[in-house]
């Protein structure tokens, strides 16, 4: 999910054959001649799927900035290209895997369940939701994946602090905007199960409790033994130009424990494998 050495790339590109080719954070790259490019952008009407039994839609343009800035070309990729794209693969037999957000809710509640009414108040959780609600029309040639932050060993804003911290120059993070980390390992393997067997309508990969990016800041000056005054704790509500600060990110998981046997471990510990560390 996120792009690197040890990250996961599939987002442009739809594999077809051996699904093993399908994660990097464990596996490598696959080979050149197992990769087919698609831009999104573009037109999908003379392209058809390779043979493939799922499809994982990675491909979006996730920061929610862009897609507050400028929600009609972002809503062209992450829509109406998407569901083109995901209407191709189902009349190819593909079975659809999209992975969407806790931003689909409003954040009112914590471990929000599956089937609560959507309610989402940035635009990019709309146009995850505008896309949900087109997929449930696809029945069991569909699956939706709501995923809370996905941590990967490479997450750019801890490594920045991390470097900062070890260099002795101060950091910022928002007290009162949460996240509910997940390991990118994980995510990738639920989403693997879920393709490789075919298993229809909605899941949820979420930590059980969610923290806010200050705990996530001290705790890293912690691990580090960095003076923990380095980490000055601001407000994201008092500094403005974020869409929405939902009080709760945490979703339930009791179909992804129950079905897929995957216990997602506690926020710090989604973070112990960060390279920086
Ligand atoms: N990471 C998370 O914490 C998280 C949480 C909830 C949901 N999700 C969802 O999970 C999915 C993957 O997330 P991510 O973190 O991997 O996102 P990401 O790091 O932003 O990667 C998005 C990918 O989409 C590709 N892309 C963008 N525009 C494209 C286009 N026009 N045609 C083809 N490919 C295009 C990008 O390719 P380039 O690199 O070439 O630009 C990139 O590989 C997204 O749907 C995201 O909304 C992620």
């Amino acid at each position: 999910m996120t792009p690197g050495s040890a990250g996961w790339k599939p987002a442009p590109q739809v594999h077809g054959g051996n699904p093993s080719y399908r994660a990097g954070t464990v596996l490598p790259e696959p080979p050149r001649e197992c990769v087919e490019r698609l831009d999104l952008s573009e037109s999908l009407e003379g392209w058809s799927p390779p043979p493939a039994s799922a499809a994982i839609l990675c491909a979006a343009l996730t920061r929610l900035e862009d897609c507050r800035r400028d929600p009609s070309s972002t809503r062209h990729i992450n829509v109406t290209q998407t569901l083109r794209l995901a209407e191709k693969l189902r009349a190819a037999g593909v079975f659809v895997v999209f992975p969407s957000s806790n931003l689909v809710f409003a954040g009112h509640r914590p471990c929000q369940p599956a089937d609560d009414p959507l309610c989402p108040q940035t635009e990019y959780g709309r146009q995850k939701a505008a896309v949900e609600a087109e997929l449930a029309t696809f029945g069991s040639g569909a699956a939706i994946v709501r995923l809370t932050k996905v941590v990967g060993p490479q997450w750019a804003l801890a490594c920045d602090w991390a470097q900062a911290l070890r260099t002795g120059r101060p950091i910022r993070a928002f007290n009162d905007l949460r996240c509910a980390p997940i390991p990118l390992e994980l995510t990738v393997h639920g989403l693997l199960e879920v393709a490789h067997r075919r298993l229809p309508g909605i899941w949820q990969f979420s930590a059980p409790t969610d923290v806010s990016y200050a705990e996530l800041a001290s705790h890293l000056a912690r691990r580090l033994g960095a003076d923990p005054s380095l980490v000055k704790v601001v407000s994201g509500q008092a500094t403005g130009g974020l869409e929405h600060i939902p009080c709760h990110t945490t979703l339930d998981t009791t179909r992804a424990r129950a079905e897929l046997g995957i216990e997602f471990p506690a926020p710090f510990e989604a973070m112990a494998r960060l390279a920086c560390l």
